[in-house]
């Protein structure tokens, strides 16, 4: 599918990855619909990008909240063409912690509710959306890209939650690429390393270099930029379907 003319919904597009992708889009031509909780961010962010840049409040956790977003935008900008699901959070805990206290269920709901139902809601009301688009040249209706981890694969101490929350992700890539693929719309995932985004920013230096090193080559922390350049041949290359592709210069992620 052509990035230029499309219309992209991003969720947490207003910092970190979502951001990278938003900025990119909108770099090659297409208009892009920011959708986040941080309201303020989002009031600023889109005021700097343009009349094909807009923000919509949304917390992904809110079905109906979901349901009207989906629905604004396609008022605004008349189509979706392309969902890349980046909202998230990432909070740590031990199952047992140093004090003997057990990891908190509601926060570990928390972190499903967010990072995987949420992802499956959004998912599921474009596409509804999406399934109304005229079929591209290429027979296309729509691309969705994930955002998952490598936590879903080599999760570290006090990630349970948040790797379930992206082993789900991973797992829920295949079949709804299957439910969706007689629809003309393909579903990618992206599992990336360690990343260079405000997630990250209260890490100190040295953290932060330690944190490089685990990444072989090239040995550096991964950018948004990194991560809007592999959206853009996700969204552009039409074989790259039900796949889950590691964004991590070959880490594999210790125990801690
Ligand atoms: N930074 C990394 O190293 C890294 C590595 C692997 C995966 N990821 C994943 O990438 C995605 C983006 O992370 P990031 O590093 O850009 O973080 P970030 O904190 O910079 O951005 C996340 C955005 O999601 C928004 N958000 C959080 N909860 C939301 C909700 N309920 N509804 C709507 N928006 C919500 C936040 O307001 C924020 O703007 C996340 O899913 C994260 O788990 C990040």
């Amino acid at each position: 599918m052509e990035v230029n003319g499309s219309v992209a919904v991003v969720t947490g597009g207003v910092s970190g990855l979502g951001l990278g992708a938003a900025l990119r889009f909108l770099d090659q031509g297409a208009s892009v619909a920011m959708l986040d909780v941080n309201e303020d961010q989002g009031a600023r962010i889109v005021a700097e990008m343009g009349d094909r840049a807009r923000f919509l409040l949304c917390d992904v956790t809110d079905p109906q909240g979901v349901a009207s977003a989906v629905a604004g935008v396609k008022e605004m900008l008349g189509r979706i063409d392309v969902l890349v699901n980046a909202a998230g959070i990432a909070p740590a805990q031990r199952v047992i912690s140093r004090d003997s206290d057990l990891f908190d269920l509601e926060l570990f709901r928390l972190v499903i509710t967010v990072n995987l139902i949420g992802t499956f809601d959004m998912i599921r009301n474009v596409a509804g959306v999406m399934a109304a688009n005229e079929l591209s040249t290429a027979g296309e209706r729509g691309v969705i890209v994930n955002v998952a981890s490598i936590a879903a694969f080599e999760g570290q101490i006090g990630q349970a939650a948040y790797s379930a929350s992206k082993g789900g992700v991973v797992g829920m890539t295949l079949p709804i690429a299957r439910d969706l693929g007689s629809l003309g719309i393909r579903v990618m995932t992206i599992a990336p390393g360690i990343m260079d985004t405000p997630m990250l920013a209260g890490a100190p230096q040295e953290l932060r270099d330690a944190l490089a090193k685990l990444h072989v080559f090239p040995q550096r922390l991964g950018t948004p930029a990194d991560f809007a350049h592999l959206v853009q041949a996700i969204v552009e290359n039409p074989m790259l379907n039900g796949e889950v592709i590691r964004l991590d210069a070959a880490a594999r992620m210790p125990p801690r």
